[in-house]
């Protein structure tokens, strides 16, 4: 197993679905930074199940609780743990069909790769649920970034076929507040939530893509060649659940372009040397290069879905169908959003430390 991410601020992922709490521990947050609980409330609220955008039922209180790290509403030094506890538990489907894996799901491989030791209560650690811990720790990265001048946002940009026009960008920061998916283009958002419902009412779920940016990130953030800036990012990307896909800039849309529509011709702008185009998403030989850094990430029609599937009972090892009953998200995007920024921002803000950008203690 492995649960912790990051080298200089290091984030430690831990608990399961159905167990007492999921969390985070931080080590290597600077000292001297204000947090209040509220901000961190506010980050992980945004990731709660909302009715309107087809998710799941199981309607968590998930208050944050801090454990440790800070003290008169400002980092210590000390190891940061933010946790929620589990409260709306429901396993009883889940004993049902506790030998027979959900296709799509991580029931089978972790089934295989624990021993049936692994706890299997609402998928456990592969539960989306462990990522309201990557979204505490997003919003404190996202405090630190603030402080060298770094944004992070993310936003829905298609949902099934649909895919949402280009929209100013004051908008797509409304658009986590704002829209029930996240989605800034609000022509594109109504037909998004039909998709959802659609997809729900069929019994059957839907995936999508979401967009994530960040604005005003400093030339040099990276470090090649293994921990390159395209490569942390896409490491981060893929400890999401569902996330099956990330592309950067242009991303697999380069494969069709000649070099000369490809390149982005550098110019002076402002006494600064800035590139005319961003294919490149901000990133040059693993580097930041001063322009926005534009990541896609592709997320997969959520595996839980009621249409009855094809599966196996691994005990008795005789085919099994199966339906799932239990409280699932129709389309995982709209909930993904929050997790995708602060994904990108954890993982921005570990390697801004590495530059020497954001020093031990805040003054
Ligand atoms: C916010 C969020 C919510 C999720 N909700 C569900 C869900 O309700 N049902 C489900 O089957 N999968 C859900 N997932 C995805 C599964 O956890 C994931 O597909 C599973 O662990 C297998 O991993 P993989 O898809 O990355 O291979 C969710 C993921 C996220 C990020």
């Amino acid at each position: 197993m492995s649960n912790s991410l990051g080298k200089l601020f290091m984030v430690t992922s831990f608990g399961e679905s159905h167990g007492k709490c999921v969390g985070v521990v931080i080590d290597g947050c600077p000292a001297g930074l204000t947090v209040s609980i509220d901000e961190v409330q506010k980050e992980v609220d945004r990731r709660k199940a909302s009715s309107s955008a087809g998710s799941t039922s199981r309607l968590e209180e998930d208050k944050v609780e801090i454990i440790s790290g800070i003290f008169n509403d400002t980092t210590t030094g000390a190891p940061l743990c933010l946790l929620i506890w589990n409260r709306n538990i429901d396993s009883a489907e889940y004993e049902k069909t506790r030998f027979v894996p959900r296709p799509g799901h991580a029931d089978y491989t972790a089934f295989m790769k624990y021993g049936g030791f692994n706890d299997y209560r609402g998928g456990g650690r592969f539960s989306g649920r462990i990522t309201a811990g990557y979204v505490m720790a997003g919003s404190i990265a996202k405090k630190l970034l603030g402080l060298i001048g770094i944004e992070v946002i993310a936003h829905t940009v298609q949902i099934g076929d649909i895919k949402a026009g280009k929209v100013a960008i004051d908008k797509i920061r409304d658009a986590s507040s704002h829209s029930p998916v996240g989605c800034a283009d609000v022509t594109a958002a109504e037909e998004m939530v039909s998709l959802i419902a659609k997809a729900r009412s069929e019994g059957d779920s839907i995936g999508g893509v979401i967009e994530a940016m960040a604005l005003n990130v400093q030339v040099g953030l990276g470090e090649p060649v293994f921990d390159t800036l395209e490569g942390a990012l896409a490491k981060a990307f893929f400890a999401i659940p569902a996330v099956k896909g990330v592309e950067f800039g242009s991303g697999f849309l380069s494969a069709e372009k000649k070099g000369s529509e490809n390149n982005d011709p550098f110019i002076v702008d402002n006494n600064m040397i800035i590139t005319k185009s961003n294919n490149a998403g901000g990133v040059l030989g693993g580097i930041s290069n001063g322009m926005p850094v534009i990541a896609r990430v592709a997320v997969k029609p959520t595996a839980s879905i009621a249409k009855s599937q094809q599966s196996v009972n691994m005990k008795t090892m005789q085919n099994a169908d199966i339906s799932v009953r239990g409280r699932h998200d129709a389309c995982i995007v709209p909930r993904a959003v929050p997790v995708v920024e602060s994904m990108m921002a954890i993982t921005l803000c570990d390697l801004a430390m590495r530059a020497g950008l954001i020093p031990g203690v805040i003054k």
